[in-house]
């Protein structure tokens, strides 16, 4: 059984049918990327994941237990963790407050998340609004880390960063895969996604159009000409 086991869900916003029957599954310990030009509805299968967007038909089982009608905190409670499109930190907050409060008891800790970003450490006194778009994404990472999800969502990480910036992102999802966590990655970065991947999905117009392992997708160099609009 698949940890996240999306089937066949319909995803609205008022009478605009944004998700027009989307099934993936994301297994344990599985890095899993969802792959889709802009407006094909990435975001809004996280949002259907979490709870905030509520899908009309269709079932979201996590671990076994169905989600879809469940309220966003008991999601979240159940062990899914987003970090954001946009990151959502806390502007007047330290980067330690940051931290602190997305605490909750299991493997990560703060010395754990400070050890995978020696550059929080470094930063720990500042405000969240002092950061750089780089050390916002990783200290929202962090604090998705910090919540002990069974599942890590993460939507377009590297999307407006220096390679640089990118690089530091992709070894730390490297680390992370490692623990054992399970990941399903939103991203446009192809080059990203190749490094990272064991299976990828492509979404197009709010249906899956393509999924296969991470070599199938390598092999076939034909999808990306037909469905993503990517270099790499
Ligand atoms: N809150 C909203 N209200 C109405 N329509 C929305 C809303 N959010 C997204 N949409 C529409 O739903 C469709 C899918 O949007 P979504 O944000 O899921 O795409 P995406 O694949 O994440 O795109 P991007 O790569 O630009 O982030 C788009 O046509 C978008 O305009
Ligand atoms: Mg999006």
């Amino acid at each position: 059984m698949a940890l996240l086991d999306v089937a066949d869900i319909h995803s609205f916003y008022g009478k605009s049918h944004v998700l027009e029957g989307v099934s993936l599954q994301v297994g344990e310990g599985e890095l899993v990327t969802l792959l889709g030009r802009n407006g094909a509805g990435k975001t809004t299968t996280l949002k259907s994941v979490t709870g905030v967007v509520r899908p009309r038909s269709g079932s979201v089982r996590f671990a076994g237990a169905e989600t879809v009608g469940r309220e966003i905190h008991e999601i979240a409670r159940a062990g899914i963790a987003l970090v954001p499109e946009h990151r959502g930190i806390f502007a007047l907050l330290t980067v330690e407050e940051n931290l602190r409060i997305a605490v909750r008891d299991g493997w990560w800790k703060l010395s754990d998340v400070y050890d995978l970003f020696p550059r929080l450490y470094e930063r720990r006194r500042n405000g969240g609004n002092a950061l750089s778009g780089g050390e916002q994404q990783m200290l929202s990472i962090a604090r998705a880390l910090l919540n002990n999800p069974r599942l890590l969502l993460l939507d377009e990480p590297t999307e407006g960063l220096a390679p640089v910036i990118v690089d530091e992102i992709v070894r730390v999802l490297v680390d992370i895969k490692r623990t054992g966590m399970s990941v399903l990655l939103v991203e446009q970065n192809l080059a990203v996604c190749e490094k990272l991947a064991d299976r990828h999905y492509v979404l197009e117009q709010g249906r899956i159009v393509y999924s296969g392992s991470a070599a199938e997708f390598a092999a076939d160099r034909s999808v990306r000409d037909r469905y993503l609009a990517l270099d790499g």
